[in-house]
């Protein structure tokens, strides 16, 4: 099969990985309507076609979170890459970095930032989820700093974790070992199998010192969502605002409420996020919630986005609509899932080219000029 675009990507990670990781990714939440409306809304927005522009090659840097990025968009976190492929955080890091972009680490990976240190030394983020374990949490952060971490995202929108039908009925989220039938699963995915666990289950790194997480990935996987602080707030921000020096984002947020909260206790920025519609189903699509969000915090700002993203035009039109840069977060993972660091590289050039293709043919020429004329070049009917 040719791959020429994200889509095939995640069909080639479908036919890769057993069914029950596949549609961990691949899912949303209960009826799934926020998810889908993630990818709707982008459809209904409008580039302005421009002609006989003197044709360059569109310069796709841009500056975001202190540096100056060759891409707008960058790998986001992502849950447990390294059991998708064998050592999946370090080959999307190595991707990211390949590229000329950060790569950001979920709390939730089989790869410690101290295991990426080994392979890369390109910008790196890191994802909190706050766990009830505060002492875990001082650790992570201790790490964070040893590893050199320019900006740390703390996730917000998870304090409870809704319901994945598509999980439920995999019997994923109960799993806390290899079952008969799990195991039966995994041998239907014999190159997956000989990849990734032909030596065993891969653990977390990061607790693997910490026995009463278990062991193994899905073990400690489950003890540690169990572990999500369900009471954080507000004040909990400020006290991480206070104790971390480099850049603090606020991951998960929707609303202009929100989004001036966090821009009032210090946070340098947020990524607009409803988590892939992982979470509060119904809820409304990240790119209709730019806009009201940006005149909300005004102009200097940082604004990321996230969410269905699975095109370059997807990111032409939010960063035209006013957001800095985007994360990628499930159209890298298909890439990882069916073919490791290859299969990241392809799809951040694929966007890459459709991105350079599409500004082209706009007559746009650069990321700055997208972002100077945006509301005359993304049209809403
Ligand atoms: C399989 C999977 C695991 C995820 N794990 C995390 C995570 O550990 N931390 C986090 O902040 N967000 C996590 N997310 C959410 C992503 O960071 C991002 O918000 C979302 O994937 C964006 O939507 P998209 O996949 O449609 O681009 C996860 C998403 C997926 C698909």
């Amino acid at each position: 099969m040719t791959i020429v675009n994200i889509d095939d990507l995640r069909l080639a990670a479908r036919r890769r990985l057993p069914k029950l990781f596949f549609d961990y990714i691949d899912g949303g939440s209960f009826a799934e309507e926020t998810y889908r409306r993630n990818r709707d809304d982008f459809a209904l927005l409008k580039l302005r076609q421009n002609v006989l522009g003197d044709y360059n090659e569109p310069d796709l840097s841009t500056e975001y979170l202190g540096r100056r990025h060759s891409l707008p968009f960058m790998l986001g976190p992502v849950g447990f890459l390294g059991l998708y492929t064998r050592n999946g955080e370090q080959k999307a890091a190595c991707a990211a970095h390949a590229a000329g972009i950060p790569f950001c680490l979920s709390t939730f990976s089989i790869a410690s930032l101290a295991d990426l240190r080994q392979v890369t030394d390109g910008v790196l983020h890191f994802q909190l989820y706050v766990l009830d374990d505060r002492t875990l949490c001082e650790e992570f952060l201790g790490a964070a700093e040893e590893a050199g971490v320019e900006a740390l995202y703390v996730t917000v929108d998870t304090a409870i974790t809704a319901v994945r039908e598509r999980d439920v009925r995999n019997g994923f989220r109960s799993l806390t070992r290899v079952t008969p039938r799990l195991f039966a699963s995994l041998c239907r995915k014999p190159a997956w199998l000989f990849d990734v666990a032909r030596g065993g289950m891969p653990s977390v790194r990061a607790v693997e010192h910490r026995g009463e997480f278990g062991t193994g990935a899905l073990e400690q996987a489950a003890n540690l969502s169990r572990r999500i602080d369900k009471k954080l707030a507000w004040k909990d921000i400020e006290t991480l605002r206070r104790r971390w020096k480099g850049k603090l984002i606020i991951k998960g947020i929707l609303s202009p409420e929100d989004a001036t909260k966090a821009q009032a206790i210090g946070a340098d920025g947020i990524v607009i996020s409803n988590h892939g519609g992982r979470q509060l189903d119904g809820a409304m699509s990240t790119i209709a919630a730019l806009p009201d969000i940006r005149d909300a915090v005004g102009p200097d700002f940082t604004l990321m986005l996230d969410g269905g993203i699975r095109r370059g035009s997807d990111v032409i039109k939010a960063v035209g609509m006013g957001a800095d840069a985007v994360l990628l977060g499930r159209a890298y993972t298909y890439g990882l899932a069916a073919a490791g660091q290859a299969g990241v590289d392809h799809a951040i050039e694929t966007l890459r080219r459709e991105i350079s293709i599409t500004l082209a043919l706009m007559c746009v020429s650069s990321i700055a000029d997208l972002k100077e004329r945006g509301s005359h070049l993304i049209l809403k009917q």
